[in-house]
């Protein structure tokens, strides 16, 4: 991305350094421009991926650098397709704008399929097998999802844990910028229980005395790359890398990195 910028820049200066000269070199810095446009993602060149890295083991921060399960997957990517890896972190809720707006190319952030995310961005195929699950403190009385009803209920804004809370009966909802945020206020006695995904809870209660995970799941879901509805190449190529990650046993053991098998 930021080469395009570069060169489209350095066009310009062509431009209005030739503006008194020939027609000629005029057409050519303009069709260089649209040249280096469409190579935006092509080997050689930046794979720049949107995320929120408050989330393990999928993505979070270990000294200055972004670690984590996606952060491994998308830099075994960036490699089959010979592009160099560029990280940018932001709020969760952020992801999809920035791969629409093209400010990002790819979004890797645990983030789910959801009927509503197809309309406005592609998900290629799903990476991994996620759910949604409920902490609660270890001396509550709230054992399944339909508990939840009437109770105040701690998630990460826009998320699904967000989105599924919507449709409990009576429960009133407290929206955080980070999944940790509802954790600490779920320790703090501020809510009565966090829906949030799987593998981030159990790192959540390992770090914090005196929560759990209920058993019994929310929902399952998937997981998939986000990337913006134009760009149809990229799709194929990140599918295609996907699945030659998934044959060679890559992707398995990037996963079996960050979460021990039970
Ligand atoms: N899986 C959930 C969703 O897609 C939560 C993802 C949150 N990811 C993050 N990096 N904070 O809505």
């Amino acid at each position: 991305m930021k080469k395009i910028i570069a060169m489209t820049l350095l066009s310009a200066m062509v431009l209005s350094m030739t503006a008194c000269g020939s027609k000629e070199v005029t057409e050519e810095a303009t069709t260089e421009a649209v040249a280096t446009e469409e190579a935006a993602t092509e080997e050689g060149g930046q794979l720049v991926m949107a995320t929120n890295a408050e989330f393990p083991p999928y993505e979070y921060r270990e000294g200055d650098q972004i670690v984590g399960i996606d952060a491994d997957i998308a830099a075994a990517i960036a490699e089959e397709l010979g592009m160099e890896l560029v990280i940018e972190d932001m709020q969760f809720d952020s992801i999809i704008a920035a791969v629409q707006s093209g400010k990002a190319d790819i979004g890797v952030a645990g983030m789910t399929v959801t009927e509503d995310r197809l309309v406005t961005v592609n998900f290629s195929d799903p990476y991994t097998q996620a759910a949604q699950v409920i902490i609660v403190k270890t001396d509550s009385e709230i054992a399944t999802p339909d508990a939840l009803a009437g109770k105040t209920i701690g998630v990460q804004l826009g998320t699904t844990g967000d989105l599924y809370a919507e449709d409990i009966e009576d429960a009133t909802i407290e929206r955080y910028n980070k999944g940790f945020e509802a954790v600490q206020a779920l320790t703090q006695g501020k809510v009565d229980a966090v829906i949030i995904d799987r593998e981030p809870a159990k790192v959540f209660v390992e770090q914090n005395e005196g929560l759990k995970v209920v058993d019994e799941e929310f929902t399952v879901e998937d997981y998939a790359i986000c990337i913006a509805k134009e760009n149809s190449e990229l799709l194929e190529k990140i599918n295609t890398a996907l699945a030659t990650l998934q044959e060679s046993g890559k992707l398995d053991e990037i996963k079996a990195k960050y979460i021990n098998a039970e």
